[in-house]
């Protein structure tokens, strides 16, 4: 693995770039590659993409395809036996290779968050929700209980909860999935995370709930200029939210570009597949005009 001197100057300029970008990207992934390092097999076989503020980039494929693994490298967080094994992947310009676990646990939550298909696994089941991310707030924030509090029931209202200060007092249980979706999205939003990775956030939730999740989730975007990594199976999603899109299969990136482009006109096999497989749920909708005069 590369070894690169560390970045730790905020704010400072990539030296490399050729044409410096408006804004810097928030996650750069490089030609990254991940390995199973028990069979020594490559699973996914060069993955690239640069998320600048307000951006969003879709990752759709097949199951198995590798959207989850290029999420977790990104995060830090591959299964045990998983490594990069090739490429890399910069957060705020700093290659991740190079963090301390200690640099890993602050940069993951404040930097780059993440939201995936089962939220209820990732809050606890015995410690009401509110008071779940008023710790998360108190913790990374470092502001007062009460602070925390009122933030949090912030964070329950931008994320379009009904009644925030009952949902606060709630435990999972008492919750539906999507109302437990957008208690973890506040959760992750909780600190002002520059990026957040949606893995399938959406899939679990029936097709209205789904649609709202996906307005909320655009809305931040505009509003806060959050970065977007979104995965899901379905181009619909992809097309609804993201800017660019990439195609994967079998741990290749098959197709890659703006999303009107590869949804009007897409080059490999694979997509068209995929766009027949969801012209029954209406893709079509998404997809406004090229030229609309
Ligand atoms: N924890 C793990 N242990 C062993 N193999 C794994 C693990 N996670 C992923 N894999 C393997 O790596 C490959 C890519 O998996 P990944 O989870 O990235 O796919 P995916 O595109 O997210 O699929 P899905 O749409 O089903 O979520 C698959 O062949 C999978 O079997
Ligand atoms: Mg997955």
């Amino acid at each position: 693995m590369r070894t690169l001197s560390r970045n730790t100057a905020a704010g400072s300029a990539p030296q490399h770039a050729p044409a410096a970008p408006a804004a810097p990207p928030v996650i750069a992934v490089r030609d990254v590659r991940i390995s199973d390092r028990v069979t020594d097999r490559e699973i996914v076989h060069g993955v690239g993409f640069e998320l600048t503020p307000g951006k969003a980039v879709g990752i759709v494929g097949e199951s198995g395809s590798g959207k989850t693994l290029t999420c977790r490298a990104v995060l830090g967080i591959l299964p045990p036996h998983f490594e990069v094994s090739g490429g890399s992947v910069e957060i705020d310009g700093t290659d991740i290779a190079t963090l301390t676990p200690r640099q890993w646990t602050a940069l993951r939550g404040t930097t780059v968050g993440a939201v995936f298909q089962d939220p209820a696994s990732y809050l606890n089941p015995s410690i009401r929700v509110g008071a779940q991310i008023a710790e998360v707030i108190r913790v990374k924030k470092g502001v007062k209980r009460r602070e925390a509090r009122r933030q949090a029931l912030e964070l329950l209202r931008a994320v379009r909860l009904r009644d925030p200060e009952l949902v606060y007092g709630q435990y999972t249980y008492e919750l539906s999935g999507g109302m437990l979706q957008r208690v973890l999205i506040a959760a992750a939003i909780a600190v002002e995370p520059r990026a957040l990775i949606a893995d399938e956030a959406t899939t679990a939730l029936d097709v209205t709930v789904q649609a709202e999740i996906l307005d909320l989730l655009a809305e931040l975007r505009e509003r806060t200029g959050l970065a977007l990594v979104v995965v899901s199976h379905d181009l619909a999603v992809v097309a609804q939210l993201c800017d660019e899109v990439l195609v994967m299969r079998q741990g290749e990136v098959v197709e890659q570009g703006p999303t009107h482009s590869v949804l009007h006109d897409p080059q490999h096999a694979y997509t068209r597949l995929l766009m027949a497989e969801h012209e029954q749920y209406g893709l079509d909708k998404f997809l406004t005009p090229k030229e609309a005069s």
